[in-house]
C-alpha cells in the first residue's frame, strides 16, 4: 500500500502537473478504504458524504497526545510510515492552509475539537501544539450532564459550520464515564466556475440500482470541463465509464463525478476505485466541451468514526489499551468519535452569471459528450494542487421532488 502511495507521488512529479512545492496528501489510500468501509457498513441504497482530509486531522490531533502503539497504529492507518516523527502535522497543516481561500470562491468550515472533561486539565505542550499545528483549542464539558454536554457542544458545531450542521452529538453519546470526544464536522459551499443556469434546471427521473424511479431536479449545461472515459480492461466494472471533473470557481477545488453506463449498477464499479485511480483519473482527463445533466443534491451524514477506524487498525485509542499520555498523562481512553459531514450542490449562481444563452434542450442531437447523472454516481472534492480529498462519497438517492408540469422533451 505504501509502495502505490510513493509510486503515485514520483509519477505526478515526473509529468509535471503539479506545483512543485504544493504539499502532496499521503492520506488517499486511507480515504478510499474509509470509503469502501462505509459502503461495506451502510445500506446498499444509501447516500454516502465523508470527509477524508477532516478525519485525518481530527486524528492527527488525536496523534499529538498518543505514545506507543496507540501512535503507531495512527501512523501506519493513515499512512505516515514513511514520514519522519512528527513530519504529518506539518504536512496536516499544510494541506489545511492550502484550503483557506478568498471566500468569494469557496468556503470550507472544518469543525475538529477536542473535548475534554471539566476539571481535568490537557498537558500545556499538548495545547501549544495543536494551536501550532491545528489553530484549535481543546475545549472542556461536564460529560456527567449528558445534556447540557451535547447542547454546548452542538452549538459549538454550529457556530463553526455556518449553522448548517445540527445536533451532532446526542445525550446518549455520554455517560460520567466518559473523559474525552472527538469532534469532527465539515461544511463546504463551493460556487461552481461554470455554472448552471437555473432556468434550465427540470424535474427528470432518476433511476435508482433498485430498479425503481424517482423524479429529481435535475441542472444542465454545455461547457468546457475535464473529462475523459475509463475502462479497467475486465467486465468488472462494467466496462466503459465516465469521468467528469468540474472546477469550482478559482480552479483550485474540483468535483470529479464517475458514472458508470445507465445499465451498470454503482456497485460494480465500486471496487475498482483506489487511491492510484483517483491519480489516474486526475491526469487523464482532457479540457472539452461537455454536455451535463447532473441533479441538484444535498447530502449529510453522521459516521460513527469509533466503530469504522477500527476497522482500519486504529483501535487502541478507544479502548483501555490507549496511551494518550502526552495529552494528559492519566488514564484516558477516547469515548467517542463522530463525523458529520454536509454538501449542497446547486446550480449557484443565477441572473448574470456567465453563460452561452439559452440552450437547445434536444436530446437527439449530441453533438459533444454528454455526461447524464440520471443514476447512480461516485463523487470526489479534491484540492487540484495537494491532492487533498476534501469530500468523497455517492449519490444513489437523490432529491425528490414533486412531479412538474415540463421535463426536456417539451421544451
Ligand atoms: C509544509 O510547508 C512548509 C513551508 O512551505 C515546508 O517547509 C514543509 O516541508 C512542508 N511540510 C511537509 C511535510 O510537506
Ligand atoms: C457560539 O457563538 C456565540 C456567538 O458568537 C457565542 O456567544 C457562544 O459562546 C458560542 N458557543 C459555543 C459553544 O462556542
Amino acid at each position: 500500500m505504501l509502495m502505490v502511495g510513493l509510486i503515485s507521488l514520483l509519477l505526478l512529479r515526473v509529468c509535471g502537473c503539479r506545483v512543485a512545492d504544493a504539499p502532496d496528501d499521503v492520506t488517499a489510500e486511507f480515504s478510499v478504504r474509509l470509503y469502501h468501509q462505509l459502503q461495506m457498513v451502510g445500506g446498499e441504497e444509501d447516500n454516502i458524504i465523508f470527509s477524508p482530509l477532516s478525519v485525518a486531522v481530527a486524528l492527527g490531533m488525536v496523534e499529538l497526545g498518543a505514545r506507543g502503539s496507540s501512535l503507531e497504529q495512527i501512523r501506519q492507518a493513515v499512512g505516515y510510515s514513511h514520514f519522519r516523527e512528527d513530519e504529518e502535522f506539518s504536512a496536516l497543516r499544510n494541506l489545511t492552509q492550502a484550503l483557506a481561500a478568498d471566500e468569494a470562491q469557496y468556503v470550507v468550515r472544518l469543525a475538529n475539537s477536542l473535548f475534554l472533561q471539566t476539571g481535568v486539565s490537557f498537558s500545556p505542550d499538548f495545547l501549544r501544539l495543536m494551536k501550532h499545528y491545528f489553530h484549535a483549542e481543546a475545549e472542556t464539558v461536564d460529560f456527567s450532564e449528558a445534556a447540557a454536554a451535547a447542547e454546548h457542544i452542538n452549538t459549538w458545531v454550529q457556530n463553526h459550520t455556518e449553522s448548517k450542521i445540527h445536533d451532532l452529538v446526542s445525550p446518549d453519546d455520554f455517560s460520567s464515564m466518559t473523559r474525552i470526544t472527538l469532534v469532527n464536522a465539515v461544511y463546504f459551499r463551493g460556487s461552481w466556475k461554470n455554472q448552471f443556469r437555473p432556468e434550465n434546471t427540470r424535474t427528470f427521473s432518476f433511476s435508482k440500482d433498485d430498479g425503481s424511479e424517482v423524479q429529481t431536479l435535475m441542472m444542465y449545461q454545455q461547457g468546457d470541463f475535464y473529462y475523459g472515459e475509463f475502462s479497467d480492461g475486465t467486465t468488472e466494472a462494467g466496462g466503459v465509464y465516465q469521468v467528469l471533473e468540474m472546477p469550482y470557481e478559482g480552479e483550485d477545488l474540483s468535483m470529479t463525478i464517475v458514472l458508470p453506463r445507465q445499465e451498470v449498477p454503482l456497485a460494480t464499479l465500486e471496487p475498482i476505485i483506489k487511491a492510484q485511480l483517483l491519480e489516474d483519473w486526475a491526469n487523464n482527463v482532457k479540457k472539452q466541451k461537455v454536455e451535463v445533466y447532473l441533479p441538484r443534491f444535498k447530502v449529510e451524514q453522521r459516521i460513527d468514526l469509533r466503530d469504522n477506524l477500527q476497522q482500519l487498525g486504529i483501535k487502541n485509542i478507544f479502548t483501555k489499551d490507549a496511551d494518550l499520555s502526552a495529552m494528559m498523562g492519566k488514564e484516558l481512553f477516547i469515548g467517542k468519535a463522530v463525523q458529520k459531514a454536509y454538501l449542497e450542490v446547486t446550480e449557484e449562481g443565477a441572473e448574470g452569471a456567465a453563460g452561452s444563452g439559452m440552450i437547445a434542450l434536444t436530446r437527439t442531437l449530441v453533438l459533444y459528450p454528454q455526461v447524464m447523472a440520471d443514476h447512480p454516481f461516485f463523487f470526489v472534492i479534491r484540492n487540484r494542487k495537494t491532492g487533498s480529498i476534501l469530500f468523497m462519497g455517492r449519490v444513489m438517492n437523490p432529491e425528490v421532488v414533486e412531479p412538474f408540469d415540463h421535463d426536456f422533451d417539451s421544451v
